[in-house]
């Protein structure tokens, strides 16, 4: 339900109702308020609304189908000819989307740098500017659970260096182009190509397949068994077998089509375009700035690899990709965009900033703290907590020189270094008088960063516990004050699951 992607569009005005969503998580609060706003404006009710739920499970199924049956029936009383259209059979493909012409004598393109435009613009999702990777270091100790990179491009001629406010708080979108291991980097699908560059570098065959693709792949299936289950993860009662069979382990595509050999080996190659989606390009926060290293761009990048009862472990494309990118065995180039985000930094010089970022959340705040202390600001205080001081206490030696210089308050919390666990939000209640003159008396800015799951959330109780405890105030009154703060951008966070 919570996307990061929507957020990069709002203007400023929007974002206090993007955080309100954030905190009391407002289930399908769009959908509610439009039908509360055509009501206003005179419609009538056709049907009741239909909420369904599409991030976290197929129970949407259990709504979207029987809301569908009533809306059909509606739509075909108000438009009886509407009745008169034969619906296709459920073993009756659609026509493909497109139609492969196979070329004889045609060399494929192998240089994805070939195709940059000369007079390039600044680039965007349909411009992206293939970068040179500088370096891919690992920053956590090799005995750390998680491989964690460090990793920076060269931005030189892709008029990124001209984005207006330096980049600070800018993520980056990086098109990633291969489900492979492969370094060539398409911005586009090249055309013509060959299909099996196509399935390598452009399809997302690793992607969890949705309940659509078994209804295609029912339309190929002829061996009997295979139709039957094919059949049964098409239909609506089947929703609950294919969440168990497929999301909640999180098997691939690609596992699927090997579970279903007889039906793979009847698809036909112009539907492949409509079986796979198209790689997705997935955004980062910038973790440094321009004044601190001028024409380069860096990020901080969690490899995502965990276990599900599927015995292989599953991996997250693009950070799996990203890892695997070794500048030292040849040039790499990774065409990225940049796009603002959506915390903003207070141009005064004295309004202090505190910013919470525990493990990759800190990537924003490092770009954050290189601006500023470029420009002189040097009231900064930055909680960040990690599991060890030793194996995965990220830029720890640059924390270090800006707090030796007086630019900076480092706060930390270790989680697993001793028995008791301790988390960032512990050390904001532990530091509940200097937040409290911070924001009450110099009006500082406080700034969450990292994964939404419960560390957001925590943070705001320990917040608003110390404006009870130092304020004097009551629960409601620290609830108000934080809203209070939200409202006017004195509080602000970026988070993602
Ligand atoms: P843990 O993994 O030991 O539980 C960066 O990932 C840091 O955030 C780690 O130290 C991690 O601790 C911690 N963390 C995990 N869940 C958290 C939560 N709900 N609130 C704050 N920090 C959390």
């Amino acid at each position: 339900m919570l996307q990061l992607q929507p957020r990069a569009s709002l203007s400023p005005s929007a974002a206090p109702l993007y955080l309100c969503m954030i905190f009391k998580l407002l289930f399908n609060f769009v959908a509610k308020k439009l039908h509360k706003r055509l009501l206003q404006l005179g419609a009538s009710v056709l049907l009741p609304v239909g909420l369904a739920d599409d991030q976290h499970d197929l129970g949407s199924d259990a709504v979207i189908d029987p809301w569908l049956t009533s809306f059909w029936g509606k739509a075909v009383t108000l438009y009886p000819t509407l009745a008169d259209v034969t619906p296709l059979r459920d073993d009756e493909p659609l026509p493909p989307t497109y139609t492969f012409h196979f070329l004889d004598g045609v060399t494929e393109k192998t240089d994805d740098r070939l195709s940059i435009p000369t007079e390039q613009p600044v680039p965007s999702q349909s411009h992206p500017f293939p970068c040179r990777l500088v370096s891919n270091r690992r920053v956590t100790d090799v005995s750390h659970f998680q491989d964690v990179r460090h990793i920076e491009f060269d931005i030189t001629g892709s008029n990124i260096e001209q984005t207006p406010s330096r980049l600070t708080n800018y993520q980056v979108t990086l098109k990633q182009a291969s489900s492979t291991t492969k370094t060539k980097v398409p911005a586009r699908l090249p055309q013509p190509c060959a299909v099996r560059y196509l399935v390598e570098s452009y399809l997302d065959i690793n992607a969890v397949p949705r309940r659509s693709f078994f209804e295609l792949l029912l339309t190929f299936a002829t061996n009997e068994l295979e139709h039957e289950k094919l059949m049964e993860f098409s239909s609506a009662e089947g929703q609950d077998e294919l969440l168990s069979y497929c999301n909640r382990p999180r098997r691939t595509t690609l596992e699927v089509l090997a579970d279903f050999p007889h039906t793979t080996a009847e698809l036909k190659v112009d539907y492949l375009l409509d079986l796979f989606p198209e790689i997705q390009p997935r955004s980062f926060s910038i973790a440094s700035s321009l004044q601190a290293h001028p024409n380069r761009l860096q990020i901080l990048v969690a490899v995502v690899s965990y276990k599900t009862k599927i015995h292989k472990p599953r991996r997250g494309l693009c950070s799996t990709w990203l890892a695997s990118l070794d500048p030292a065995q040849g040039e790499v180039y990774v065409p990225l965009w940049v796009k603002k985000g959506t915390m903003k930094f207070p141009k005064e010089k004295d309004t202090p900033v505190i910013m919470v970022g525990p493990g990759t959340g800190v990537a924003p705040f490092r770009s954050a703290l290189q601006e500023r202390v470029a420009q002189g600001k040097t009231a900064n205080v930055l909680f960040f907590g990690c599991r060890s001081e030793s194996k995965d206490f990220y830029f720890r030696s640059e924390w270090e020189d800006m707090t030796k210089a007086g630019h900076l308050t480092l706060v930390s919390a270790f989680s697993r270094d001793q028995e008791e666990k301790v988390y960032v939000q512990h050390r904001v209640k532990e530091n509940s008088e200097l937040l409290w003159d911070l924001i009450a008396n110099k009006r500082a800015c406080f700034y969450i960063a990292g994964n939404a799951k419960e560390m957001p959330a925590s943070v705001c109780d320990a917040l608003k516990e110390a404006f009870q405890q130092e304020g004097g105030m009551s629960a409601e009154e620290a609830e108000q004050m934080l809203t209070a703060m939200e409202r006017s951008g004195q509080f602000q966070s970026e988070t993602w699951s």
